[in-house]
Parts: structure tokens; sequence; C-alpha cells
């Protein structure tokens, strides 16, 4: 047995193997700060898609088993092969090990188009977590299992209640949410894809006569937390889906703020930067900008605001293009990158394509890009309509940008407002289009004002939002709940 505490993360995501979005940031980053405490080793778990990334990255087949996964409802389940396969390089700082599941995963894609999930996705996700528990039973256990978000949200019940699993149960299990939009609801038709447990028990996956993989983590998982402690007090105040369950699970549940990934994000050494910070902000700020503004025909005289994200709902583009359209500022200009809603994106491109306008978008996902637009940009725009924690206004004040924000989730607790005079950036009370408007209006009188504009940039550039604290917390909640565990 190995003396190492073990923390196995489960995760649909991971950087820089496959990201959406925040989600796959965070599993890549914070196993490496675990790794840094002596004798704890933690490792990714996740599965092994089509995808370019997969492709060329050279792996190791570690372990070979088989699940019983859904054949024709009628006929019954069928046995499909796995295998974990590890990793040999890079070396990210952790283990990362993907489970190959032939005909689930073996697909150019980690979602469907436009983010849509794959009609099989129930199939998917429980061959996933099927496998992920079959190889621990078959070889050595964790310590502790992390799972994140909903896509892994049946782990706690299964170990907890499935028979076939039972030897697995005193695992304490760790859930966090790093969206509640998202459930993981499928049909009771599908059931058959769960191993047996007792009826009794069933009503921990059940929610409005759907399966719901996001409550049933809440409800087994042994702790829960979000990722910004002001998104769980949201979840548990504000009138919300699943509204009395998060209040009454309040004694397990927590909000750690997120942290980012200080190697790959360092405006020193950043490898996505053709020109890195020296000795001067200002200096590091007017390159970036002035090649961004030359490459997208935009003045950089003016103040450059940036939008770098999914085009989703809770991520308030609607409001954003709706201001562009209508109430634009002409003092300021607007570098939008990006992809999402499809109507959106047909606005935006007619925007961009007009000469008159001050809008530029990138209708793309580009990582470099978006290193470069954090580095060149004067301000951030984030209006949110839900931001559990946000990771953008911390890269973006790494990178010396401003972040203008609405109010919410981890914006509150990560970012100081005017006129606050230690602020690192300007807070929206309220997502709306005239609010977006002042918002918008301040930022470029603060622009115009060089002192304050210097002072609010500085302020924010000196912000620590490394890992070594949130990774601390963590690691006490691991070894409170092992204690636990050992009574
Ligand atoms: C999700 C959330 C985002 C959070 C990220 C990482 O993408 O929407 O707010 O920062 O997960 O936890």
């Amino acid at each position: 047995m190995s003396s190492c505490f073990r923390i196995d993360f489960l995760s649909a995501e991971c950087y820089p193997a496959a990201k959406v979005g925040g989600l796959a940031d965070v599993v890549g980053a914070l196993p490496k700060y675990i790794n840094q405490e002596k004798n704890h080793l933690c490792q990714v778990i996740m599965p092994f898609y089509g995808i370019e990334w997969f492709n060329k990255a050279e792996f190791e087949t570690i372990h070979r088993g088989k699940i019983l996964t859904s054949g024709e409802k009628k006929l019954g389940l069928k046995t499909k092969k796995y295998s974990i396969k590890q990793l040999l390089n890079p070396d990210l700082g952790f283990t990362l090990l993907a489970i190959d599941i032939p005909g689930l995963f073996d697909r150019n894609g980690i979602y469907a188009e436009n983010n849509a999930f794959f009609q099989d996705e129930p199939e998917r996700n429980l061959a996933f977590q099927r496998a992920y528990l079959d190889w621990i039973l078959n070889t050595e256990c964790p310590d502790i299992i992390h799972c994140h978000d909903h896509h892994v949200g049946l782990i706690p019940y299964m170990i907890k209640f499935c028979q076939v699993f039972q030897q697995l149960a005193p695992i304490p299990t760790v859930f966090t949410i790093h969206n509640g939009q998202y459930h993981g609801a499928f049909s009771w038709d599908l059931q058959y894809l769960i191993p047996d447990s007792k009826d009794e028990h069933k009503g921990l996956l059940d929610w409005n006569s759907s399966i719901n993989s996001l409550s049933s983590a809440i409800r087994c998982a042994w702790n829960i937390n979000t990722v910004s402690p002001q998104y769980m007090i949201e979840l548990q105040e504000k009138p919300s889906y699943f509204d009395n369950l998060y209040k009454a699970e309040k004694e397990k549940s927590s909000g750690i703020l997120n942290g980012i990934d200080h190697e790959i994000w360092d405006p020193k050494t950043d490898k996505y930067l053709d020109v890195h910070l020296k000795r001067s902000l200002s200096v590091f700020k007017k390159n970036h900008k002035v090649s961004l503004c030359n490459r997208f025909g935009l003045d950089p005289k003016k103040p450059l605001l940036s939008f770098i994200g999914r085009f989703a709902h809770e991520k308030g583009v609607d409001i954003l293009v709706n201001y562009l359209r209508s109430d634009i500022n002409k003092e300021a200009q607007f570098l939008i990158l990006g992809t999402g809603d499809k109507d959106l994106e047909k606005q935006l491109n007619i925007l961009s394509n007009n000469n008159e306008s001050h809008v530029h978008a990138e209708l793309k996902y580009d990582e470099k890009l978006a290193h470069e637009i954090y580095a060149g940009s004067d301000f951030l725009l984030m209006p949110s309509r839900v931001e559990p924690c946000g990771l953008n206004q911390m890269y973006a004040m790494r990178y010396g940008t401003i972040p203008i924000v609405n109010a919410v989730g981890g914006l509150v607790d990560s970012i100081t407002s005017i006129p606050n005079a230690h602020a690192t950036g300007i807070k929206l009370e309220g997502l709306n289009k005239i609010n977006l408007k002042k918002a918008i209006n301040s930022a470029v009188n603060i622009f115009n004002q060089k002192s304050q504009f210097t002072k609010i940039q500085n302020n924010a550039f000196q912000q620590d939002f490394s890992w070594e604290a949130s990774s601390k917390n963590y690691l006490k909640l691991y070894h409170e709940l092992k204690k636990f565990d050992n009574k």
C-alpha cells in the first residue's frame, strides 16, 4: 500500500486536454497545488475523447476491465470493455488518467455541436462513472473521491447505495459545483443504466420526477462546495430550482474561491505571448494594445473594452450586444472573442463588419488570442447573470486589465468596486442595459483621467489569486473528512 494520501478528481474537462470552460482550468490547476503538499497524490480521471489532443498525446494502458452499459432496453444490458490510460507526457504536475470506452467517447467533440449534450449523454456519463468505480474496486482505492459538476454527480449515490460497489462506501466524497445551472437530469426510463440499489434509497436520485445527477450529488456527497462563498449564499438564499435543498444541506456546504494557475497565467513568461512583461506594466500593455488594434482595425488611443467567453444566457452577452447595437459610447471600442448562441454571433458579425462601428468580433475559441486580449485591453466586460466564480476577471487583473462586472457570485468576492480607494474594478448593481451603459461611461471617464486609471490598474494588478490559499482549504476539508471516516 502506498503511504500517499490519494485524491481522485473526476471531471468531464481538464486543461490542456479538453477545455470548454472554467471547469477545465480549475481541474487542470488545483491538483498541481495539492501535489505540492508532501505525500499527497492528486490525480485527474477524465474520459478519453476522440479529439486531436488525445490523438497526439502518448498514453500507456494501465488497466483493462468491463462494465455493463445499455443495449436495447428490451434486450437488457450489454458488456462493454474499457481501458484506463495514463498520460506519459507532457508532465502536467499531476497524473492524468483517461478512460477509453469505445463507441461512447471516441467522437470529435467533448460535447455535441454548440456545446449541447449528445443524445446518449446519460449513457456516456454513467459508463464513465461505472468504469471508474469498477477500476478502483479491482485495484486500489483513493482516500478521497472529488467529483466536479453533474457529469460525475451519481458517484456519491452509487458508492453509498449500489450493492455492487458496497466495498467502496467508506470512501469520503466531495462534490464541487462549478455551474449549478446544469443538472444532468434524465428520464426514469433509463434507470437500468444505474446498478441495482434498494427501492427505499431511490428517492435520493429523484427531483421533479426525473433522475437528477446534481440534486443526487448534493444529497449524497459527504461534503459539497461551490467555487465562491457568494455563489453558495445565492443558491441558499435566492429562489432557484433547488432552493430548499441547498438550505437543507447547509451543514455540509461551503464556498471556496477558485484560484488561477500562476504558472500558465504569468505575463512575464506566458507561452502564448510574443512580448512579455519586463519592468513596466504600461509598456507591456501598450505593446499588446497597439498590436491588437492594428490587427483588428481599432484605434489604440481609445479605451479598449473586451469580452471573452461563451455566448450563453448566463454570461449576459445579449445585454452587451443590445447595448452595442443601440447605445454605444463612440469614445470607446469593443473587442469580442467567443462562440455560442447563433443569433448573437450573427448580430456581432453584422456589428463587426460595419466600418463605422467600434466593435470587432472574433467568433471562435482561441486560447492564444484570449491571452493577447487580456494583455492588451484596458477593461474586461463580464455582464454575467450568474457567475459561480469567474476566472476571467482574475486573468484580466493579473495582466493589468480592469474588470467591469455584474455583482454576482465570485465577482462579488474577487472585486472591490469604485469609488473605494482600493478599487480593482467597476461593479454594476443589477444587470440591465442602463446600468451597463453607466458602467461603460464611468470606464471611459476613468480612462481619460490617467492618474485614476493607473491607480485602479495597479490595484488590480497587485491582487493575488494564486491557488496557494484555496488549495489549503481543500486539503483541510479532505483531512477532516478522512478523520471522520476513520472513527
Ligand atoms: C464554471 C463557472 C465559472 C467558474 C468555473 C470554474 O465555468 O461558470 O464561474 O469560474 O466553472 O469553477
